[in-house]
Order: structure tokens, then sequence, then C-alpha cells
């Protein structure tokens, strides 16, 4: 058996678990030779990458590699940093968000993102699901309720705190802070979630939650998730991108990726030779 063999065995991978071919599915995201520098950094060269509907994307790669980088350009979060360049385009539903005239805040309502570390608001649980609708203008008791239950029952967080809505949210466990925090990128409904190492500060059963989650999810989202874990990402994603110096070094499905990928390096990083 060789390495890749092994690891394939490892994850738990066999052929019968590889998605079906997708009968053709929309893009979300077109990305055509966008480049990104941080001043003088070139941390993304060239990156071509169509990112399809209702479909989990994992990115993956070597800590440093702009993984981080790349999904802050999708909702154009790195545009907080005044330093940062960009050349190329990203389409969203066939628009160039990178063009200045693109709204951001449309953008923002359609992607929302779930960071490495949970970061609830410090309020209640109801008013951590509420504040996006509220600021989209949403008033009526009745339907916010409403959206909290549908929210919460998304992230499959409802049967745990159904009765202390009105407790603060730093009183939940990391696990359950986290589903909190998906329940609010949820709450205003939008088409895509971006994921930035959504699990890495979560213990197993926490992670699982999530992952299970995730795989629900993808009936009604588009998700890209970025994860140091490959077991994660073989177990998740439909589709796997691996990342290294700033290059896309190969993109495939994701059984293809974690059981026969054509590149020595996307070999050795998957097999843990290095990273
Ligand atoms: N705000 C910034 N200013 C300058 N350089 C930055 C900034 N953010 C990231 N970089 C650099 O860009 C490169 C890519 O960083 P990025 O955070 O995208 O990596 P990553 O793949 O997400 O890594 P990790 O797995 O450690 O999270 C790194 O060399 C990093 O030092
Ligand atoms: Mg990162």
């Amino acid at each position: 058996m060789n390495a890749v063999m092994e690891k394939k065995v490892s994850l738990g991978i066999i052929e019968s678990m590889a998605p079906a071919p997708a009968p053709s599915l929309k893009k979300v995201y077109e990305t055509k030779h966008l480049n990104l520098w941080y001043g003088d950094h070139h941390a993304l060269k060239d990156i071509n990458l169509d990112i399809y509907e209702k479909e989990v994307t994992a990115i993956i790669g070597p800590s440093g590699c702009g993984k981080s980088t790349y999904i802050k350009t999708l909702n154009r979060m790195i545009e907080m940093v005044p330093i940062v360049k960009t050349s190329g385009e990203i389409l969203y539903r066939e628009r160039n968000i990178l063009d200045k005239a693109y709204a951001v805040e449309e953008l923002r309502t359609k992607v929302g993102m779930v960071f490495q570390k949970p970061n609830p608001f410090p309020k209640s649980i109801y008013e951590n699901v509420v504040y996006g609708p509220k600021i989209h203008g949403v008033k009526d008791k009745k339907i916010l309720m409403e959206i909290v239950e549908k929210s919460l029952r998304q992230a499959a967080l409802w049967e745990e705190v159904k009765d202390r809505l009105h407790e603060n949210a730093y009183g939940l466990s990391g696990g359950q802070q986290q589903r909190l925090c998906i329940a609010r990128c949820l709450a205003v409904e939008p088409d895509v979630v971006l994921m930035d190492e959504p699990t890495s500060a979560l213990d197993p059963i926490s992670t699982l939650k999530v992952e299970e989650l995730v795989q629900e999810l993808k009936k009604d989202y588009s998700i890209i998730i970025v994860t140091h874990n490959m077991q994660q990402a073989a177990r998740i994603s439909d589709k796997t991108a691996f990342f290294l110096n700033g290059e896309v070094v190969e993109y495939n499905d994701a059984n293809i990726i974690f059981s026969n990928p054509s590149d020595t390096r996307t070999e050795d990083y998957i097999t843990g030779r290095f990273g």
C-alpha cells in the first residue's frame, strides 16, 4: 500500500462515500487570476477557483499559505487591512465583487462568516440571533421569535437553549457559543457561509456536532471551510483546494484529493510529511 492509500484507509475513505457526480452545479464564485499583496508581500498568486452552489468546499494548506486571506476576499473583509492591494476578479453570482461599485453591505448580507474563535456579542442568546434581522428592519416580535427558533434549530442548538434564550451568551460552552455564532449568521438567510477553522477551538464532541451541522446546512447554503484537520476535510467536503505559498496547487473532488492527488506536494501534505 502506498502512503496515500494508507492515509485513505486511516481516514476511513471508501469509494462508496465518494460524492456522486454533481448534476450541472451552478457556480457561486468564480475567482479569476486573483493576486493579493500585503504591501510588498505577495500573499495570493494567480488564484483561479470556482466554488459551486450547495457544496462544501474545504481549503487546506500549511500555516501562512493564504487560506484566511482568500476567504476574507470572498466577503471583502480583507479591505479592512489598508495595505492590501488586489488584481484579478472574484465573480459572485456573476458580478465582480472587487469592483468598488459593488456595495459591500449588499455582499455581506449574502455572505456570512464564522470565525475560529466563537465571538458572540455580550448580549442574550436571543439578542445575538436577532441582531442581523433587526438591522435589516425586522421589528415584529412574533417574526423575530420565529427567526430565533428557526436559526437555532438549523444550528442544532435550539433544544439546548430554548429555556434560557434571555440569558447571556457568555454562559454557553465554547461549542454552544460557536453554534450560536452559526445561528446568528444564518438568521439573515445568507447564500454563502464562510468558516475559518470553526472547530479548532472545540472539543471532539462539539467538533462532530459542527461537522454534522455543516452537512445539514449544505442543503440550503454553499459552505467554504478552512481547516487544518485532514480527517475533517475528507469527511465533510465535496471539493478540496490545497493552498501552498499563496498558490492553489490542486483543486478537485475531495475523494480525489485524499485518495489520488496528482501533485506530489498535495500528497506530502495530506500524508503529514510537511505542514
Ligand atoms: N494583516 C496582514 N498584514 C500583513 N501580512 C499579513 C496580514 N495577514 C496575513 N498576512 C500574511 O499573509 C500570509 C497569509 O496569511 P493567512 O492568514 O492568509 O494564512 P493562513 O493560511 O490562514 O494561515 P493559518 O493556517 O496560520 O491561519 C502570511 O504570510 C501572513 O503573514
Ligand atoms: Mg488562517
